[in-house]
């Protein structure tokens, strides 16, 4: 069995080290990164476009293809995977506005009646500026379209919300700021069944106690604790399966979700895996994915069951240095094997192959993976790994799963 992995981050690190597990399967990435070496052969593209994705597919003969990242999905790389009789999971081009456009997701939330922030869309920031103080303060700013995790601001009082109008510009979403703890939801799907995988939560923001602005992702852990069985539930009921029944969504449809006094309610949908979110859940994840996988891209994803380990994983991203801002690459990376010793396993996102050997290339570079009986001991075993490995100006936070050490104390109310 071939099967190809479409993206070079972190998160399809993650998808090939768990795959690559799958008895009797040869993986593939497409372009992969030096993580992947040993575990997977990295196809080099002619292009970013759909139709070198299609030719690398072709190329291999791939039986099956998962596709990472949101932007080929956009694109319609599923579309043209379909024209062409092969197996992919993602959603079509079409799904894949709910997550290409901010706009878009909220009618279709609202028409849906699928429980989200109260919102209104400006086309310009003359209306923007009006809208500002609709639903007093913080305030959320949304530019439309795709931005890597980095067109959403919390604005805590008017002057910031009018600075940061200057930056995103266009056409945009400003929403009710909504309170409570933020969680990942995410269930494989195929145009009718729904298998939901593990609760996740991710840290956006750059520095510890949710502090600086947002990233793609500063960690994550997957724990039993963090969803009830009755707010799985809830989530699957009120969001997953209406969104699944009025749009056909084939792949992952990913729920960012705040839990609020009033219930769940949905910040954002992804179309794809999240990322860090996919390295704690392949750690954790104790059966063989490629079964569910090639069922959700068949269309008979019905009776499938995932199986998890007991005890957390936990995932702590290393960045470079000015992330999410400007940064710098080519910084040598060591520890790699030392962190590995001690029982982490690290998932590359930004690396690549230089004079010196493996060095920094991007914003975020490693996500240092592990886990443990429980929380306290995984997060522990997270950090272990984190103190192993050096770069100039690796920057990481120091708080990934805290939340979850309080919610043991305190348990929260479903
Ligand atoms: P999004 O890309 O829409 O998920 O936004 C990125 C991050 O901004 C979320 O993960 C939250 O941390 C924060 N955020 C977005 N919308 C809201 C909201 N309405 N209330 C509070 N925080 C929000
Ligand atoms: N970690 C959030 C995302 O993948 O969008």
């Amino acid at each position: 069995m071939r099967v190809l992995v479409i993206g070079s981050g972190g998160r399809e690190h993650a998808l090939v080290w768990k795959l690559a597990q799958s008895p009797g399967t040869d993986v593939f990435a497409a372009p992969g990164n030096p993580g992947m070496a040993g575990i997977a052969t990295c196809l080099q593209l002619k292009g970013a476009g759909v139709a070198q994705l299609l030719a690398a597919a072709e190329t291999i003969d791939a039986d099956l293809t998962v596709v990472g990242p949101e932007v080929p999905l956009v694109a319609g790389v599923v579309d043209a995977f379909r024209a062409a009789g092969r197996r992919i999971v993602g959603p079509n081009r079409e799904a894949a506005q709910l997550e290409g456009s901010k706009v878009f997701s909220k009618n279709f939330l609202v028409q849906r009646n699928i429980p989200t922030a109260a919102f209104v869309t400006v086309e310009n920031e003359t209306d923007a500026r009006k809208a500002i103080g609709r639903f007093g303060f913080p305030v959320v700013l949304k530019a439309d379209g795709l931005a890597a995790g980095k067109g959403v601001v919390v604005a805590e009082d008017r002057a910031q919300a009018e600075e940061a109008l200057g930056r995103l510009r266009g056409r945009m979403v400003i929403e009710e700021f909504l309170r409570g703890e933020e969680v990942s939801f995410i269930a494989l799907c195929d145009g009718r069944d729904v298998v939901p995988l593990a609760a996740t939560q991710d840290h956006k923001a750059v520095f510890d106690g949710d502090r600086g602005p947002n990233t793609g992702g500063m960690g994550a852990y997957c724990d039993a604790a963090i969803l009830s069985d009755r707010q799985a539930e809830d989530i699957l009921n009120h969001v997953i399966y209406p969104t699944v029944e009025a749009t056909g969504f084939t792949g992952f449809l990913y729920a960012g979700m705040m839990m609020t006094v009033d219930g769940p309610k949905v910040l954002e949908f992804n179309v794809r895996l999240g990322d860090p979110e996919t390295q704690p859940l392949m750690h954790r994840m104790s059966c063989d994915f490629l079964p569910a996988l090639m069922a959700a891209a068949e269309g008979r994803l019905g009776g499938t069951r995932l199986e998890w380990r007991t005890g957390p994983s936990v995932c702590v991203v290393m960045a470079s240095a000015g992330y999410p801002g400007s940064y710098d690459t080519g910084k040598a990376i060591g520890g790699i094997a030392d962190a590995e010793a001690l029982g982490a396993v690290v998932f590359h996102a930004g690396t690549r192959l230089g004079a010196h050997g493996l060095e920094t290339a991007g914003g975020r570079v490693l996500g240092v993976t592990a886990g443990g009986d429980n929380l306290a001991a995984a997060i522990g075993h997270a950090y272990q790994g984190v103190e192993a490995i050096h770069f100039d100006g690796a920057h990481f936070r120091g708080d990934i799963g805290r939340k979850g050490l309080e919610r043991h104390k305190e348990p929260i109310q479903s």
